[in-house]
């Protein structure tokens, strides 16, 4: 059954899971497009893994539509092997095995592999191929992880907190694994809970949080539904530090000290405003001017901490 739109890689529609009595997903409501990278975000326990492991096939859900590459998980996982790759949380591998050996074997398991020397390289172990697993570090054994999940060449990966636990060297270079991955035009759900991260690789995020997908859209877009401010600020001129100028109140501008502050969600027209009062009243070009747009660690900890609601 692949009823689908054809350019939703994954669509979850009110999907709920229960432990038990325990109701860990109460209706999420997300999809994933073809070729993008989606980040699902959200505190310890929100149920992130339950949901990639729902779509994965490995678990069954208690309720909700769930559809990836047009086809159910819960009656299509032997035809979803072959086109999905997986980096577990935590997975085991034969020590004694080298890197190029057991990314061999991962291939033979599939029709149409990718080459091992493209694997290699897609991961930067092409280095490494002949050491042994039990003498990688824990950075080069996650991208050993991703080779082996991009084998059988996938339309489509699930990461599941890749990175959690390096140091920022190896993240850097898994980084650069998974943007490998997304210009060879795959579908990324990625799961992580390192804003940094999210901002650098998601085309969009999704926020779980008490069973159901609080906020998505892309970076910009959940910054302004959590109403977070740009800031504009600039030096104070002696002007408006001394009182003999006051700027349009709708800038709310406050000063303090050398620094004034103006916050505002629509950057460009006040910085037009603020521009056309420093003109208007002879303060010249406003030293030291910097726009700050939030982070999404300011949406996050503003969404997730409960700011707005
Ligand atoms: N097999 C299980 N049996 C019972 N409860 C579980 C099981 N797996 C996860 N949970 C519970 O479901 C909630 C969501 O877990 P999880 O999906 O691992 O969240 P996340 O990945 O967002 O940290 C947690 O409270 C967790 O304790
Ligand atoms: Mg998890």
């Amino acid at each position: 059954m692949t009823d689908s739109t054809p350019d939703l890689a994954i669509e979850v529609r009110g999907l709920q899971m229960s432990y038990g009595p325990r109701h860990v997903l109460r209706g999420v409501d997300f999809e994933v497009r073809t070729g993008e990278v989606l980040c699902l975000l959200g505190p310890n326990g929100a149920g992130k893994t339950t949901t990639v492991e729902i779509l994965e096939g490995f678990r069954q859900r208690t309720g909700g539509r769930v559809r990836v590459l047009g086809l159910d998980p819960a009656d299509a996982k032997a035809r979803l092997r072959e086109r999905i790759g997986i980096v577990l949380q935590e997975c085991g591998f034969p020590r004694l095995a080298r890197v190029g050996e057991l990314i061999d074997i991962w291939r033979s398991y599939y029709r149409a592999p990718r080459p091992l020397e493209e694997l290699l390289d897609l991961v930067e172990l092409t280095a490494d191929r002949d050491r042994q697993v039990r003498r990688l570090s824990g950075g080069q054994r996650r991208r050993l992880d991703f080779a082996l999940a991009l084998a059988g060449d996938p339309d489509l990966v699930f990461l599941d907190e890749p990175t959690t636990g390096f140091d920022p060297e190896s993240r850097r270079r898994c980084w650069a694994a998974i943007e490998n991955l997304r210009s060879l035009g795959k579908t990324i759900l990625l799961t992580t809970h390192y804003l940094d991260e999210a901002e650098r690789l998601a085309d969009r995020v999704a926020i779980l949080q008490d069973g159901c997908v609080q906020t998505a859209g892309s970076v910009r877009q959940v910054a302004r539904q959590a109403g977070v401010m740009t800031t504009i600020s600039f030096a104070t001129p002696q002007a408006l530090r001394a009182g003999a100028v006051t700027p349009p109140g709708c800038l709310d501008v406050r000063v303090s000290g050398e620094i004034a502050v103006c916050r505002t969600p629509n950057a460009a027209l006040a910085l037009r405003e603020l521009l056309a009062w420093a003109a208007d009243n002879d303060l010249g070009d406003l030293d030291d001017l910097a726009v700050e747009t939030p982070t999404l660690e300011d949406a996050y900890l503003r969404l997730v901490s409960g700011g707005t609601r």
